[in-house]
């Protein structure tokens, strides 16, 4: 009798709330023990509590686990977003359920799902990466990647492109909500599949956002809000004992929350670096302290560098999330030769790279593309895969295997371990699911050299392609510069063929 009574209050609570339903489900930071779910949720009505809402999750042999969530946020009137980790997972397959009450199942999981074994393992497995979609891109490239099933989704940013320039939380959470509302961000969701998102400049703020976006400390709060995301930094500042108060508990100043994240999957390790909120303007005068990073990640992320490249490590690959071309003279990690010339020189002086190699994964530019470190400085092999959804474009090269522009695009990652070295192989893809760039860093075949054109002409090009963009979508916010251009070609045009048809007309009669 003690124990009916709180199954029959809970079944009776199911019951009288009617009106819920779960709008989306993102799931992240994926470990050989945990998993990490952000739940938004609506229900309407008094007899709603919004705590009785819980993960269920099971695995095989093994009995239905529950959990509260760990943060219950009001969002609106209605709307309700839930922090759920579940933990104290065994490797292997995983399902969940999100359920109101014990009984009432709103959401079950569709894609597969699998806890890795425990870190320093030699495993093989994949994972799938790409950036840059938004709320019109074709969702059918979150199909293809689903296909694969890998054990995770690498997302390097530009997850939507609303460029936002206030600084009102409430904008950036409603342009998650956008997004994930769209065909394209239900399909990605849909994938079911872990996520490692980092952001880049388009959904962190305006175009080449930096340090100075006004809506820093907003879009700062949001992700921590609504992305599933691994620890940030606790781990390293127990290390280091606070001497860089990097992310510290109750930290309000955005300097000390940037949102770069590592882990460890197998015997790979994983850095994601934030390119954005620590950054200095890509406009701002050539000297040594110019940054991408900003100081703190960047002593943060050299000792990872170090770190994982130690021999009691049990690492065996470095992949490093870098979100922008790193091979670019002209713009991107261009912008900041101080800065790469400083890591690059890191890297050399401390024999790294070396036993345990160092690869980057990138996006930001709309192509698919391979270096195999010929050019690449630090001769750091690049990997790179754009646009799941945005029109094509390159950046940067030379790439010595190639880089292909374009929408539709994925990149996926296998690695290869038999316990004594960790091979990495790249496969860029398009969502037909065709392979247009490989490269195995274990077995290298030789590729096609890509050569960037003159920097005048690729100057050129970006000039025309932003004219006819705004042309096409925002005709009236024209610069004036371009709308006398545009004027003078349109009346040069028309010049001519009254010219040519006045001359015409001189013929005839002269015949
Ligand atoms: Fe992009």
């Amino acid at each position: 009798m003690r124990n009916f009574l709180p199954i029959a209050i809970a079944a009776a609570t199911s019951f009288a709330c009617q009106d819920v339903s779960v709008n989306w489900v993102w799931t992240g930071a994926i470990t050989n023990s945990s998993l990490r779910l952000r739940v938004s949720a609506s229900m309407g009505g008094e007899e709603c509590d919004p705590n009785a809402l819980k993960l269920f999750v099971s695995q095989e042999m093994t009995e239905i686990k529950s959990f509260n969530g760990l943060n219950v946020q009001k969002m609106s009137e209605s709307v309700y977003l839930y922090d759920f980790h579940a933990q104290e997972l065994a490797s292997g397959p995983v399902q969940y359920e999100i359920r109101y009450g014990p009984n009432k199942t709103l959401r079950s999981q569709t894609g597969k799902i699998t806890i890795p074994t425990a870190p320093g393992t030699p495993m093989s497995f994949h994972v799938a990466f790409s950036s840059c979609a938004d709320e019109d891109s074709d969702p059918k490239v979150f199909g293809t990647i689903a296909q694969h099933e890998p054990l995770f989704f690498v997302h390097m940013g530009d997850l939507h492109y609303d460029n936002l320039v206030v600084n009102d939380v409430n904008v950036f959470r409603a342009s998650y909500e956008r997004m994930f509302a769209s065909p394209a961000g239900q399909a990605m969701l849909g994938m079911d599949l872990p996520m490692a998102y980092m952001w880049d400049d388009h959904d962190y703020g305006p175009d080449n956002s930096d340090s100075t976006a006004p809506g820093r400390e907003a879009s700062l709060q949001a992700y921590r809000e609504y992305v599933p995301h691994y620890p940030l930094q606790d781990k390293y500042l127990l290390t280091i004992n606070s001497i860089l108060t990097i992310g510290r508990p109750g930290a309000t100043n955005p300097e000390d929350l940037p949102i770069q994240q590592a882990f460890t999957v197998g015997r790979v390790r994983f850095i994601l670096t934030d390119l954005r909120s620590q950054r200095t303007p890509n406009e701002a005068e050539n000297i040594p302290s110019k940054t991408v990073l900003g100081p703190k990640q960047k002593a943060w992320f050299k000792n990872e560098l170090l770190h994982a490249s130690g021999k009691d490590s049990g690492i065996g690959l470095i992949v490093w999330v870098n979100t922008m071309p790193w091979l670019d003279d002209e713009r991107k990690w261009g912008h900041f030769k101080h800065e790469q010339t400083e890591l690059v020189e890191f890297i050399k002086e401390n024999n790294l790279n070396t036993k345990v190699p160092i690869i980057i994964a990138s996006g930001d530019a709309h192509m698919l593309a391979a270096d195999d470190g010929t050019y690449s400085p630090g001769n750091l092999p690049i990997f790179h895969a754009a646009a799941l959804g945005r029109p094509g474009s390159i950046k940067g090269g030379p790439y010595s295997h190639g880089a292909i522009p374009g929408s539709g695009h994925f990149g996926l990652l296998h690695f290869e371990d038999d316990g004594n070295r960790v091979c990495a192989r790249y496969s860029g893809r398009n969502d037909n699911d065709k392979e247009l760039i490989g490269y195995d860093i274990c077995n290298p075949q030789p590729g096609t050299t890509y050569h960037p054109p003159p920097v005048f002409v690729r100057k050129m090009t970006r000039m025309w392609r932003k004219a006819r963009s705004r042309m096409i979508t925002k005709w009236l916010h024209l610069t004036t510069l371009e709308i006398v251009t545009i004027g003078g070609i349109v009346i040069a045009i028309i010049a001519l063929i009254l010219r040519r048809f006045r001359s015409s007309k001189q013929e005839k009669k002269r015949d």
